[in-house]
């Protein structure tokens, strides 16, 4: 058999091909495969055997993986990717206490970032969306969803989501798109969230005929949407066909996991402070748990999500950065994985699980990104590490020696 790229030499292969997604004891359960060889044939792999198999196949390129670790490229389940300037003046306000919601009351936080990018041009967003994506390749990412929600109006939501398109062309990385018109309150219907919604969900269809985004997500917090307002909201976009996600239980615990179970959503992401009872929910349902405890990091905040509630109940987790210019602003997974080992307790099996095949599922991919499987996507990481506890051990660097995206080295 001939391939294009033939990876061999490999100490420890994660393939994570399982029927996903994988939920609760599972997490726990980790394929390795040692002496492992991968091979690649346009954009897909073709072939996964032993290195000793692997001399009858002839290859384009052949490279060494030296005994170390192979794995599927990360997905990133959860990003605010496109927005306009930095938020770096409000790291003071957060060192004098200033609680995040007290920030976004006085116009600050998330309405910043909104003028920000409504004053930006596409080309300006695009620019800086594609730097931040070379960062996420860079470290590991192969697939990354990037949400709306920096607009608050219908021109500048639909310019983010047109940017998040071009740049899926335009970077190997594959983009999946969520509209978050629903992220804060703008001024001019301060009083008026319902209103608001409404003119929101005026765009929905616009959205899908451009298809311009599969998922649509809402803030449910203290300020900003109440649980009530947000069902009524994403009931209209699940009739109008999108999948459903929700900012869930970030900051105060509304109950937005309960809804998300409710209302059958992909995922509820952050469960910072989800109850007991959602806890329970979220383990007897198909919506997977998308934790970010890099935001109650950056937040400065002793509340992180109960992850070991969650899986020992037998829900599926993820985990993400939630990349963004003001609760979470970093592109590096890896830290996230460390944080997760220290403050989630989440074992290194479970960290692997949350981190590919898990989130793949959160954004609809899958049985297609997450996974090393033959006919699948060459999607691959090979680390400058020697087994797989060592990424979330050895944390705040970069441990990726190369990154394959589509059959494509991206990154060495
Ligand atoms: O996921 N919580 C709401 N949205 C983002 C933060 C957005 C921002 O601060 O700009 C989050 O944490
Ligand atoms: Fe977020």
């Amino acid at each position: 058999m001939e391939v294009d790229i033939l990876i061999t030499n490999i100490g420890q292969l994660l393939p994570m091909d399982k029927k996903g997604p994988v939920k609760g004891a599972d997490m726990g359960e980790l394929t390795v495969w040692n002496d492992a060889a991968v091979g690649i044939k346009g954009e897909q792999v073709v072939w996964i055997g032993s290195s000793k198999e692997a001399k009858i196949l002839k290859a384009s390129q052949t490279i060494d993986a030296n005994g170390k670790l192979v794995t599927p490229g990360l997905v990133e389940p959860h990003t605010h990717l496109v927005f306009g300037g930095s938020r770096e003046e409000e790291m003071a306000l957060k060192q004098q206490g200033v609680p995040y919601l007290d920030i976004l009351k006085q116009g600050g936080g998330i309405l910043s970032t909104v003028t920000a990018t409504q004053e930006a041009s596409q080309e300006d967003l695009l620019e800086k969306a594609l730097f931040h994506l070379d960062r996420m390749a860079m470290h590991g990412i192969t697939t990354v969803e990037a949400k709306s929600g920096y607009g608050l109006n219908h021109e500048t939501e639909l310019k983010q989501l047109r940017v998040a398109k071009e740049a899926g062309k335009q970077h190997p990385i594959d983009i999946v798109s969520t509209f978050l018109g629903a992220h804060a309150i703008p001024t001019n219907y301060k009083e008026e969230p319902e209103a608001f919604l409404d003119y929101m969900s005026e765009l929905f269809d616009v959205i899908k005929q451009e298809n311009l985004a599969e998922f649509i997500d809402i803030f449910t917090e203290t300020g900003v949407f109440s649980v009530v307002q947000s069902r009524r909201y994403l009931l209209k976009a699940k009739e109008k066909g999108f999948g459903l996600k929700i900012h869930a239980d970030e900051i105060d615990p509304l109950g937005g996991t309960e809804l998300a179970v409710e209302l059958g959503a992909i995922s509820g992401d952050h469960l910072a402070v989800t109850s007991d009872e959602g806890i329970q929910k979220l383990a007897n349902s198909n919506t997977i748990g998308v934790i970010l405890p890099g935001t109650s990091f950056y937040l400065g905040k002793d509340d992180y999500a109960r992850a070991r509630e969650m899986i020992d109940a037998g829900a599926a987790i993820a985990i993400s950065t939630d990349f963004n210019p003001g609760s979470s602003v970093t592109e590096n997974l890896q830290l996230i994985m460390s944080i997760a080992a220290l403050k989630l307790k989440m074992s290194p099996e479970e960290i692997w699980h949350a981190v590919t095949i898990n989130a793949a599922h959160a954004i609809g991919r899958g049985g297609e990104a997450g996974m090393i499987a033959i006919g699948k996507k060459a999607d691959i990481v090979l680390w400058d590490a020697p087994n797989y506890k060592y990424i979330p051990y050895h944390y705040g660097v970069n441990h990726t020696n190369t990154v394959i995206k589509s059959g494509e080295i991206i990154y060495e």
